[in-house]
């Protein structure tokens, strides 16, 4: 089965192509990155699968399932490129109160918020308001919320903005132990070590998709060394 089944979907906004005729497929176990320059399309085709914008044609199906479908977002865990957070409350309580979004064991929860904020590095500031928090630990905040209630899809929109290398690293390596779970992770991300690690690779110009596949199968289609080269060749007219 399919995680996300995306066919044919475009969508236009006052008469500009944002999305043409994309597809692709997910399955479980698998870390996709969405790769592409600034404005190519990738939170629309993100905010797109989770149901949250309208597609003009084309369909896409989460755990086989159309969307938008309030069932199957139990099983996804969405952090936008913009921080959504409650400024006047602490971290837990952001965290608690996204919780509450989701059918947490009670029993769980005080376990859940350990672990995504052990993740995260933030659980030494978890009891300061969200409001003195910096840019990165607003993000890593979003981040744990997105975990909270145990997704089997990630969906994770620039996730390590700001944060910074070694912490990076300590969440990827999670990451490829959600994988191992049988988890799919959907990430988008201009920093190419992210990328190289991701299974699958859709390289996103103006809307379409113009590549996929594995980093290196992506490399020799492009006959680059490194992601960071086919990536400085997308500017590149093909
Ligand atoms: N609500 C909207 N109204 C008009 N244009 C929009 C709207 N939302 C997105 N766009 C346009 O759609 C295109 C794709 O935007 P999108 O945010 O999906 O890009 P992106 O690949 O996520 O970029 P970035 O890497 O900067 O996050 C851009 O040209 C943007 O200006
Ligand atoms: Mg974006």
């Amino acid at each position: 089965m399919n995680i996300v089944k995306v066919s044919n979907i475009t969508k236009t906004i006052s008469k500009s192509v944002i999305l043409n005729d994309i597809s692709i497929d997910i399955e479980e176990a698998e870390i996709v990155g969405f790769i592409g320059p600034s404005g190519s399309g990738k939170s629309t085709l993100i905010k797109s699968i989770i149901g949250m914008e309208k597609t003009d044609c084309g369909s896409i199906m989460l755990f086989n399932k159309n969307i938008p479908n309030l069932d199957v977002l139990q099983d996804i865990g969405y952090m936008a490129q913009a921080d959504a957070l409650y400024e006047d409350l602490t971290g837990e309580e952001n965290l608690k109160f996204f919780a509450t979004l989701f059918s947490i064991k009670k029993s769980k929860l005080k376990d859940r918020i350990n672990y995504t904020s052990n993740l995260v590095n933030i659980n030494e500031h978890l009891s300061k308001k969200v409001s003195n928090y910096s840019g990165g630990m607003k993000r890593r905040l979003s981040l744990a919320i997105a975990l909270i209630q145990d997704p089997k899809l990630l969906i994770l929109d620039e996730p390590t903005v700001g944060i910074d290398p070694k912490l990076r690293f300590k969440i990827w390596d999670e990451y490829i132990i959600l994988k191992n779970q049988g988890k799919s992770i959907i990430i988008t991300t201009h920093v190419m070590d992210e990328a190289s690690k991701c299974d699958k690779l859709a390289l996103i110009r103006e809307g379409k998709i113009i590549a996929k596949g594995s980093p290196d199968d992506i490399k020799k289609q492009f006959n680059a060394n490194t992601i960071e080269e086919v990536f400085l060749r997308i500017g590149d007219d093909l």
